[in-house]
């Protein structure tokens, strides 16, 4: 880390940098963007306590303008360091002070200072940690961060002061001194010496730099990073999926910026184009094409910690373009295109494209020096755009909405805020998500890019206002033409329950707008209650195709639209999952709704038999190559639980449309439900009849996962006992009450190796079924297959969008297989079972309010929470509460080395000090 200091020109950044005078003749490593400064005060930023700071007043208000980042550490107290400064920012940066070496720490704000917290065992090192943990909350870097002292180096026999700043946590950081370092500085110090003067100038150079248009640099961190080289070929379609921006309205795939052949390429959330089972998300106005002249290489490279996409492309005379684009998470439906490089490859004759899209028709018209696209089909998407160039460098800000006035207005504060604040403010979304959603895997990077990038994938998918209505693909390309499935509700919707609740809230509003077709639909089949459709887009009524093509050209009818009807349990158990996370008690009447609504749908269908029992028939379950059957299991025990649930919320909270006998009704219908459990085999018959098909082992056919259809005719495969996806065992996750004790092993051995997975949802329920049976080799192999599922182009269909409920799967595997993390009642069970590989998974969840870690390792397991949150360790036992402290579990069966079902007790109290290490700045 050592750098060679330079030799200083005493003027040198009092000229334009144009004149080549510039940071980097004093060294190197200065001479690009930095996004953060931690520094000293006296004698680093001002002379001493009494200098006049304002000059750095200026300065540094101009730095927070620009989204620049600033931390200081000081022995004096606020009072002292504010009347100093006398500094009321506006930010997007923010400014945090850590006085009296640290103990104390302030934010400065338009009010004043404001104190953020009290660190007791503070000193200058524990602050500086606080400090990069506080940036890296910003979504910034140590390799983004400038830090300057002027004591680095002994004075005497004492150690500098500013030595307590050297902690491994900074690695990457750029560390100077401009103190007189008498004895020369620490190697990783820059010896600049020039004393607050140079300090103002470093900083100085900063601004400039964003005044001029510099990108921000993406930090080369490969847990974090998609690069993806070269361009063109067959791939192509399938790196644009994978390269994809979000914001949960507006979808970006990773198009070239010059273009792409392969179909609509900006896609609006929620929007439909055409009718009926032809309706298809509306591709919008193209934003993100700038017409550069032919480049000899490309590379790609998606950021995940900051949502942003760079363009490097270089021309065959070796010029480089080089662009940095993002859809705002700060500002949906907004998006940004910063780019620079030589004017020729800079041309852009429009700023907006027309998709294509059959039957979409695309209108532009200008407005001063904005554009207006507006893509009209049966629904309508308005962008308007405006585009600034300046010698070597381009700007484009975008907004979308649904008619001119709305992206007019947005595209109007948008350009106020102008790049750098949008960055800024979009970078930081981010960096507050991934602090609540990220899982770290230690011991595995690739598997832990792979998880990341589901968990992105995922962040990105919803909107966390108004509706979240998220088709299979999101807004990544046209998977099932975006339409919403089951996969929403139970796939995807549990990790914004425990990581965004806004955005969990989202999705059941999406459910709970479309209460009214849904009551339709079941009243239409002679039923009561609410019946919700398999495929839906805006108008909530049934859009599943009728027919589809299989892999053999034969034509087949697609019977899913009028049987698979056990979305209507999945929409009520996605109510059910939001509440048990959140507590939400604000949201428990229209959850109870939906409880009764689906209650009453099914009280509707169940029929009895001479002998009593009761039977749904005429279904299709989960695993869609049997159909139609009758008391599929999958249907039966949602539905059983479904009446259960509602008679139960009913219970707790009397509504007057529902009468006791009603209630009553549904807990008879749910003790009479057949589910096909034999207590004699332990098993559960996947529909009535299956035991009796051909007995043909999946495992057997091929490697998996793979199509049942391109394996075995249609006839053949619809009597053979081979299973799409987890069906039976997929209720031992879901609904683990439902069940009889102890058969979930049982089952899973029976299944698993029947199942194809010929759906994608079908291997994260497997890894997360195996870690909870502590098989963890098959869940661990099962995990690496749904976490790696785009990445890897499992199913050869990544090029349509990528697989946005698998990632939702991937995410449920870790946190309720691995970790063993789940509600119950007002308590959280966590029980982990880790691999041997992995030294440690970490994790967030949100819960009741209170924000938990948890770090499970092989023999301990530690939980922290922001607020009093009671804990079960393992599945059952008394609950003991976690809160900033932490506590700690321990295993207490097996050696260490392979601890597949350890019984987890709680311990002590881990030491005060012991902070959770994702808080710090490992995050
Ligand atoms: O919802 C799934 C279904 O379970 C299997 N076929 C694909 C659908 C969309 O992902």
């Amino acid at each position: 880390m050592k750098a060679a200091a330079r030799k200083r020109d005493p003027g040198a950044l009092d000229r334009p940098r144009s004149e080549q005078a510039h940071v980097g003749e004093l060294a190197a490593e200065l001479d690009r963007r930095f996004e953060a400064a931690a520094f000293d005060w006296d004698g680093t930023a001002v002379a001493d306590r009494a200098a006049d700071a304002s000059a750095l007043r200026e300065l540094f208000a101009a730095l927070l303008e620009a989204g620049f980042d600033l931390a200081l550490i000081t022995g004096t107290d606020i009072a002292n360091v504010d009347s100093q400064l006398g500094l009321r920012p506006r930010g997007p940066g923010r400014i945090i002070v850590a006085c009296n070496s640290g103990s104390d720490v302030f934010e400065l704000t338009p009010v004043g200072p404001v104190a953020l917290e009290h660190r007791s065992a503070g000193n200058k090192t524990d602050s500086f940690r606080y400090l990069l943990a506080w940036f890296a909350r910003r979504g910034v870097r140590p390799q983004q961060t400038l830090i300057a002292g002027s004591e680095f180096g002994p004075i005497g026999d004492n150690p500098g002061s500013d030595s307590l700043l050297l902690v491994p946590e900074a690695a990457g950081a750029v560390f100077f001194s401009v103190g007189r370092e008498s004895e020369g500085t620490p190697g990783g110090v820059l010896d600049l010496g020039g004393g607050p003067e140079l300090f103002h100038e470093i900083l100085s150079d900063q601004l400039r730099r964003r005044a001029e248009g510099e990108l921000p640099e993406h930090v080369s961190e490969k847990d974090w990073q998609i690069v993806v080289d070269g361009h063109g070929g067959e791939e192509e379609s399938v790196r644009e999926t994978l390269l994809t921006l979000s914001d949960g309205r507006i979808g970006t795939r990773g198009t070239l910026l010059t273009g792409t052949t392969n179909g609509p390429s900006v896609l609006a959330g929620g929007r439909y184009a055409g009718r009926g089972s032809e309706e298809e998300l509306l591709a919008a106005p193209i934003w993100n094409r700038v017409e550069a002249a032919e480049a000899e290489h490309v590379r790609r490279v998606l950021d995940l910690r900051t949502g942003t996409l760079r363009h490097e492309l270089v021309s065959e005379d070796g010029s480089k373009l080089e662009a940095l684009l993002f859809q705002s998470l700060a500002r949906p439906g907004t998006a940004c295109l910063r780019a620079s490089g030589p004017d020729e490859m800079l041309d852009s004759p429009s700023v907006l494209v027309a998709p294509d899209q059959v039957g979409t028709e695309t209108r532009f018209h200008q407005l001063g020096d904005v554009t207006i696209g507006e893509s009209v089909n049966v629904e309508r998407v308005v962008a308007a755009a405006n585009e600034t160039r300046e010698e070597r460098s381009l700007e484009r800000i975008v907004s979308y909405g649904g008619y001119e006035l709305e992206p007019m207005a947005a595209l109007h504060s948008a350009r106020e805020a102008g790049f750098e604040r949008l960055y800024t403010e979009h970078r930081v979304r981010w960096g507050e998500r991934w602090l609540d959603s990220d899982v770290v895997i230690e011991g595995d990077p690739g598997l832990q890019l792979a998880v990341r990038y589901s968990l992105f994938g995922l962040i990105s998918a919803a909107p966390d206002v108004g509706e979240a209505a998220i088709g299979a693909g999101a807004l990544s390309g046209p998977r099932y033409r975006g339409h919403i499935f089951w996969d929403t509700d139970v796939f995807s919707l549990p990790f914004f329950a425990a990581t965004h609740p806004a955005s969990a809230r989202a999705i059941l509003r999406y459910r709970l707008n479309r209460l009214e077709p849904a009551r339709a639909a079941a009243h239409a089949s002679g039923r009561r209650g609410a019946r919700f459709p398999w495929e839906s887009t805006r108008s909530g009524l049934d859009v599943t195709p009728q027919s589809g093509r299989l892999p053999s050209g034969e034509i087949m009818a697609i019977r899913t639209g009028r049987l698979e009807e056990h979305i209507t349990s999945d929409v009520a158990w996605a109510a059910d999952c939001y509440l048990a996370w959140s507590g939400d008690e604000s949201f428990a009447g229209e959850a109870q709704t939906i409880f009764v609504e689906a209650a009453r749908y099914w009280a509707s269908r169940i029929r009895f038999d001479s002998g009593g029992a009761g039977h749904i028939y005429t279904v299709i379950g989960p695993d869609e190559y049997h159909e139609p059957v009758d008391d599929s299991c999958f249907t039966n025990i949602m539905a059983r639980w479904t009446l259960r649930r509602a008679a139960r919320s009913v219970q707790d909270r009397p509504r007057a449309d529902v009468e006791d006998g009603e209630i009553a009704r549904w807990l008879e219908l749910a003790e009479h439900l057949v589910d096909g459990f034999d207590p004699e085999t332990g098993l559960y018959e996947e529909f009535a009849g299956f035991n009796k098909l051909e007995p043909i082992i999946a495992a057997q056919l091929g490697e998996r996962p793979f199509a049942g259809e391109s394996f075995l005719p249609i006839t053949r495969l619809r009597n053979s006992q081979v299973v799409k996806q987890a069906d039976v065992v997929l209720l031992h996750h879901l609904v683990p009450d439902e069940m009889v004790e102890h058969s979930l092993e049982p089952n899973l051995d029976f299944y698993e190796p029947r199942t194809s997975h010929g759906s994608s949802l079908s291997p994260a329920v497997h890894a997360l079924l195996f870690a909870r049976t502590g098989e963890l080799e098959q869940a661990e192999r099962y995990l690496r297959m749904a976490a790696g599922f785009d990445l890897e182009n499992r199913n050869q269909t990544s090029n349509c969008g990528l697989h946005t409920a698998t990632m939702g799967g991937a995410w449920q595997a870790l946190v309720y297989g691995f970790a063993g993390v789940r509600p119950r009642g007002d308590a959280l069970t966590v029980d982990p079972h880790i691999p041997v590989r992995w030294r440690a998974l970490e994790l967030t969840v949100r819960f009741r309010g209170a924000r938990v870690r948890i770090r499970a390792e092989h023999e301990r397991t530690m939980i922290w929470s922001d607020l009093p949150t009671l804990i079960i360790a393992g599945t059952s036992g008394t609950p003991v509460e976690a809160g900033p402290a932490g506590i700690e579990l321990r295993a207490s069966s097996g050696n260490g080395s392979r601890l597949s079902t350890p019984t987890w007790s709680p311990v002590s109290v881990p030491g005060a000090d012991e902070r959770p290490p994702s808080d710090e700045a490992t995050h």
